[in-house]
């Protein structure tokens, strides 16, 4: 007997030996400590065994069943603990490495030339309320600029927001004048899909308030934000504009780096490409944020962070971005 259920532990230790996953060890627990197994019998044949015999042997059978489960626990738990680090190598497939999205990377290169130049980042929640995203804004109910940025409307009575100028109006109502901010961020609307629209897209908002600020601060931050965002220099033509929150407004357009100016559907045969928005701040705005506009002044300006990666990393198509398709995502493994 003794040699028998030696013999048992010897063969159950190299089967663990062996057994490299979890299914392994549920075989082998069934094959040697189950209801079928040896020891199960060995165990149940006590009974017809002689008041001697059991003596001698119950006590052994019972403490090697013990010993056998405890081997079969332990190795289980080896094996636990080495799958938590290590891979299954019997998959077979590539790994690659990721990389930042072209959206991500436009957006730390811009904040970090901000920030450079005194601008703190600052983020506001993309679900918004009306007031932060139209009326403070100086876009009342009724304003016809509510048209071309149609959003979606919440049940809850908010909405997505359509710009990050609402950033302008925390961060006036948080922070006081004078301010230096940026924001960038997500923003929605609804809007008919092309190769330069989609209904979510990313801005970047700017906002300066200090006393005698003017255009030229303004023209001044615009100019050293393209050099440092292209690292060469582009065509920019700025054109009279009309945003409800800035007076007076204007549109930096910057040349089609998808066709050299030369005309493609990215740029709708223009040659040209909307990039910033951007103005004095208007008084009524800045009442809106708790500031006297007798004191101070102010620009702001949103640029749209999307199309500016697109125009660095050409893309020629806005709707890959936010297609989390990485065979076409890994083409701009940039950084
Ligand atoms: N929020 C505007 C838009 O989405 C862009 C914009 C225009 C932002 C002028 C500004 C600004 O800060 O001054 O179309």
């Amino acid at each position: 007997m003794e040699e028998k259920l030696q013999k048992l532990k010897q063969e159950l230790e190299a089967s663990l030996k062996a057994a490299t996953k979890e299914a392994d060890i549920l075989n082998i627990k069934s094959k040697y400590v189950g209801k079928k197994s040896e020891i199960s019998h060995l165990l149940s044949s006590l009974k017809d065994m002689s008041i001697e015999n059991k003596k001698k042997y119950g006590s052994l059978i019972n403490d090697t069943k013990k010993n056998m489960e405890e081997l079969i626990n332990s190795r289980t738990e080896e094996l636990e603990n080495k799958s938590n680090i290590t891979f299954d190598d019997t998959l077979d497939f590539e790994v690659k490495a990721g990389s930042l999205h072209p959206v991500t990377i436009m957006a730390k290169n811009i904040t970090d030339a901000l920030k450079r130049m005194g601008f703190t980042v600052v983020s506001g929640p993309e679900m918004e309320s009306e007031y932060y995203n139209f009326e403070a804004l100086n876009v009342p109910k009724d304003h016809p600029a509510r048209d071309m940025q149609d959003t979606y409307f919440l049940d809850n009575g908010m909405l997505l927001r359509t710009q990050t100028s609402d950033n302008q109006i925390h961060a006036m109502e948080n922070y006081g004048a004078p301010l230096r901010i940026c924001a960038p961020g997500r923003v929605f609307r609804n809007e008919d899909l092309d190769a330069n629209h989609e209904n979510t897209f990313h801005q970047i908002e700017g906002m300066v308030i200090d006393k005698k600020i003017t255009i030229e601060n303004l023209l001044y931050v615009m100019q050293n934000l393209l050099r440092e965002i292209f690292n060469e220099d582009v065509k920019v033509r700025l054109r009279p504009g009309f945003f409800p929150f800035t007076e007076p407004s204007y549109e930096m357009d910057m040349s089609c780096l998808i066709c050299g100016g030369k005309g493609c559907p990215t740029c709708k045969n223009s040659g040209w490409i909307e990039m910033v928005g951007s103005g004095m701040v208007h008084p009524d705005v800045l009442r809106a944020g708790g500031i006297n506009p007798e004191e101070y002044t102010g620009f702001a300006f949103g640029f749209g962070l999307t199309r500016l990666a697109m125009m660095k990393y050409k893309i020629n198509d806005i709707r890959v971005l936010n297609s989390g398709d990485i065979r076409y995502l890994s083409k701009f493994n940039i950084e």
